[in-house]
């Protein structure tokens, strides 16, 4: 966390006394002598006061007052890639650009993002390189700047076009094997070069006793749907990527370009995709934003300052997404300068905010959750005090032999997104199925690290090959969309 963060905590914890001191009183109008807390006025500082980074992907050109003053996060957009910086046997070269932008972040005390180790494009003198070649580039990467990289997106772009949900055919996903024909590459005698590539980095990090936390970073993921309602099978395959290699991945960047393309669209279920990946324990970052608005062709909405609003609550709603990132400042900078999607106009250092700027700053200065007021009156007696018991309360006793399950649910109307746990009893199990009987009206649209059968009524879900094996006491989770109410369901867990 960088120091303006800091400050930020400590301010808002010194603040909080006297806030709770006027919801223990109860008072439904608040009044109070303090004076309202002003709104801040950068971007930056509203997105501290709330506890996330704002950033914006740069170049060693472009490095003009309004990045330090409006960001506190610095992706570089290009220096950063190995057609810049690694020669053929993972070396490093040309770091000038990248050493430019890692030093004006930390005198602007802005966090950076390293942008990226192990990609398809750009790959320079790496193209078709070894996995050997690789981790060489990833330490070499890696260790040159040490904990002043705050992420680094360690594998970029790994999945395919066209939400096929598979691995793209390129290299350096033509490197993996998948030694059973099971159809993924999850299991002890595949060959993955994202597994690889986060094992190596994990090892680095850790030899060098950096901060410096993993990220793999996508496009086309940032939905549960796609345009039309389908299942984002884009999404679920890299969610099942982070929930397979957990252990070596901290963070997962939704690079989130919204524009044209069916599966780039600003979808109602944005919250709850960046809600699941949360739920695995990683930080999530919409780590490339720009929103289309050329309307000519526009099928994500008109009004692009109520779109980036959407966005941005959508991630303030979620404590552990804890980062957004634009990709460059002005349109006119902007790779994608004809969709004009980004916050400011003008360029060489001279900008314009636009409706979409004001629009994110108000929302980040919302803070994380808009608080509806309240109307309920205080109690004007007490609540009658429970005696202490006098006996233990019963413990639970732990599940017996076989498996149970429990189902922690996203609702929003008229769908949900439900994550089931699947717990071993006393014994291993090889395998599970979980049982529910949905309420009428409600049905399963799409589900990820479980096999489904039955979409409506009764359904169920079996195991998939790399989590049916649970070890005692321990627990597997998979999860499932569906549209209609999922309240009150009951999981039957039958173990083999
Ligand atoms: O610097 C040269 C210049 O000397 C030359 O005259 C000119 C001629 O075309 O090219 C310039 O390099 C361009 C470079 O951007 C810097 O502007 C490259 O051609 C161009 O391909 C490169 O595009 C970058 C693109 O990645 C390449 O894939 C964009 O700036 C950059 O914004 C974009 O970033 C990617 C992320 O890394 C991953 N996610 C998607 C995002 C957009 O594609």
């Amino acid at each position: 966390m960088n120091g303006s963060l800091r400050r930020r905590k400590r301010m808002t914890r010194a603040a909080l006394p006297a806030a709770v001191l006027l919801l223990v009183s109860g008072a439904v109008a608040v009044q109070s002598t303090a004076p309202a807390a002003a709104a801040e006025t950068t971007l930056r500082a509203a997105a501290a006061k709330a506890g996330l980074f704002f950033g914006v992907a740069a170049s060693p050109n472009r490095l003009y007052p309004i990045v330090g003053q409006e960001f506190n996060q610095l992706t570089p957009e290009n220096d950063m890639k190995p057609d810049r910086i690694a020669t053929s046997s993972g070396g490093l070269q040309n770091t000038s650009g990248a050493d430019t932008l890692v030093n004006h972040a930390q005198s602007n005390n802005m966090l950076v993002r390293g942008h990226t180790l192990v990609w398809h494009s750009q790959a320079g003198a790496l193209q078709g390189a070894s996995q050997a070649t690789l981790n060489t580039f990833i330490g070499n990467a890696i260790n040159r700047w040490g904990s002043k990289i705050a992420y680094w997106d360690v594998v970029n772009e790994a999945l395919e076009d066209n939400n096929t949900g598979r691995r793209r055919n390129q290299w350096p996903h033509t490197m993996n094997r998948d030694a059973n024909g099971d159809g993924d590459y999850f299991d002890a005698g595949d060959t993955d070069v994202i597994r690889d590539s986060f094992i190596r980095a994990k090892q680095v990090v850790q030899a060098g006793g950096y901060s410096t936390k993993l990220c793999i970073n996508d496009y086309d993921v940032e939905g549960l749907t796609v345009q039309g309602g389908g299942p984002n099978r884009k999404a679920n395959a890299l969610y099942d990527i982070v929930r397979t290699y957990r252990q070596y991945i901290d963070c997962v960047g939704f690079q989130s370009h919204f524009n044209d393309n069916p599966n780039s669209i600003i979808t109602n279920d944005l919250q709850a995709n960046i809600q699941r990946f949360a739920d695995l324990g990683v930080e999530v970052h919409l780590s490339e934003v720009d929103i289309d608005d050329d309307l000519s062709n526009n099928d994500i909405g008109a009004g692009q300052a109520e779109n980036y609003r959407k966005v941005v609550r959508a991630c303030l709603n979620v404590s552990k997404c804890t980062g957004i990132t634009v990709w460059g400042i002005s349109d006119s900078e902007s790779w994608r300068s004809s969709e004009r999607g980004l916050l400011f106009t003008g360029g060489n250092g001279s900008y314009q905010k636009k409706a979409a700027y004001h629009a994110v700053l108000d929302e980040l200065n919302k803070g994380r959750t808009t608080t509806p007021p309240t109307t309920t009156p205080p109690p004007t007696t007490p609540p009658p005090t429970t005696p202490p018991p006098t006996t233990p309360p019963p413990t639970t006793p732990p599940p017996a032999i076989g498996c149970s399950a429990t189902v922690s649910l996203n609702s929003w109307t008229g769908g949900f997104v439900a994550t089931v746990r699947v717990t071993a009893g006393t014994s291993p199990i090889r395998g599970w199925t979980v049982a529910f009987t949905l309420p009428a009206g409600t049905a399963v649209t799409n589900a990820w690290s479980a096999t489904a059968s039955g979409s409506s009524g009764t359904v169920q879900f079996s195991n998939v090959s790399y989590n049916g094996a649970v070890n005692a006491g321990q627990y597997t989770e998979f999860g499932f969309q569906g549209t209609g109410s999922a309240t009150g369901l009951t999981p039957v867990c039958t173990a083999s």
